[in-house]
């Protein structure tokens, strides 16, 4: 089992669609698959077409209050397949504020899992991060094995991994645990577009075969099944976003095949 972290403190940046995306095509493919929304805009759980106003307890309660709410008790099953969210909620906002004097405050999510899975089995689970850096996102990291960056191939992607890089070093070396790089993700992808190209190209050099082969090509479909609240493999199975996180999946699958690298404090990108 991967628990993998979707992070970039960047918004717009494609995390949210690469989490819904992803995660319905290996579920398609038969993994049991567990979507967390740690995003206080809650896109990820609209995405999947979920009512944001009817639900009685979300990811913020657990966090909160894990004995009293425990995940389990707020996971929802997305249409037939083996995929289930954890919802996220306006209300992480003000969790976030609260957990910053708690105690253990990093370590929410992380218990919250361990406690799932004494009853549960999943094949992948991918935590959606919030477009900051603050206890939200710090606890994604903690809680995964592997992370995930997701950047448009523009040029300041590189400031913002470079930073998102040393926080997740900082941490595992403060809090001794590990965890290691599932792959740096080029979306939004125009072609014909020559910025993008040398960028692309520039984000291969920088970080060689840490970037993932597939590529996220811009493509209009993947808003379209998102405001339908419909992963895009179900809305258009033939869409070229369907095809691209499609191929995304396959290579996650291959990755995931990798052991852990013994010594990840050093600089992940090393
Ligand atoms: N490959 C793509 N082509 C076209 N639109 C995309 C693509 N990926 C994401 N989008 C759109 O861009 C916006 C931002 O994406 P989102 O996944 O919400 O980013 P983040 O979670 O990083 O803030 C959304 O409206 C989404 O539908
Ligand atoms: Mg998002």
């Amino acid at each position: 089992m991967k628990v993998i972290s979707v992070l970039n403190q960047k918004g717009g940046v494609a995390k949210t669609t690469t989490t819904l995306n992803v995660g319905a095509c290996l579920a398609a493919k038969g993994y049991r698959v567990l979507l967390i929304d740690l995003d206080p805009q809650a896109n990820l759980t609209m995405g999947l077409g979920v009512e944001v106003e009817d639900l009685k307890y979300a990811v913020n309660d657990t966090l909160l209050d894990p004995d009293e709410v425990p995940l389990e008790m707020i996971l929802k099953q997305i249409g037939d397949l083996p995929l289930y969210l954890a919802p996220g909620h306006i209300d992480l906002a003000e969790t976030e504020f609260k957990l910053i004097s708690s105690a253990g405050r990093e370590y929410r999510l992380k218990n919250a899992l361990e406690a799932l899975l004494e009853n549960h089995k999943f094949d992948f689970i991918f935590i959606d991060g919030p477009p900051s850096l603050g206890v939200l996102t710090q606890n994604g990291i903690v809680a995964c094995s592997h992370f995930l960056i997701p950047t448009e191939p523009k040029f300041y992607a590189f400031a913002g991994i470079d930073t998102l890089n040393r926080m997740i070093v900082r941490l595992t070396k403060d809090l001794r645990f590990k965890v290691d790089v599932m792959g740096v993700l080029i979306t939004m992808f125009e072609r014909g577009t020559k910025l993008h190209l040398e960028v692309a190209e520039a984000i291969h050099e920088q970080f060689g075969d840490k970037v993932f082969k597939t590529i996220i090509y811009k493509n209009i479909k993947l808003s379209e099944s998102e405001s339908q609240g419909i992963p895009i493999i179900i809305y258009d199975k033939r869409a070229p976003g369907a095809l691209n996180y499609d191929a995304l999946a396959e290579e996650i699958i291959e990755r995931s095949g990798e052991p852990l690298p013994d010594d990840p404090g050093v600089g992940l990108f090393a």
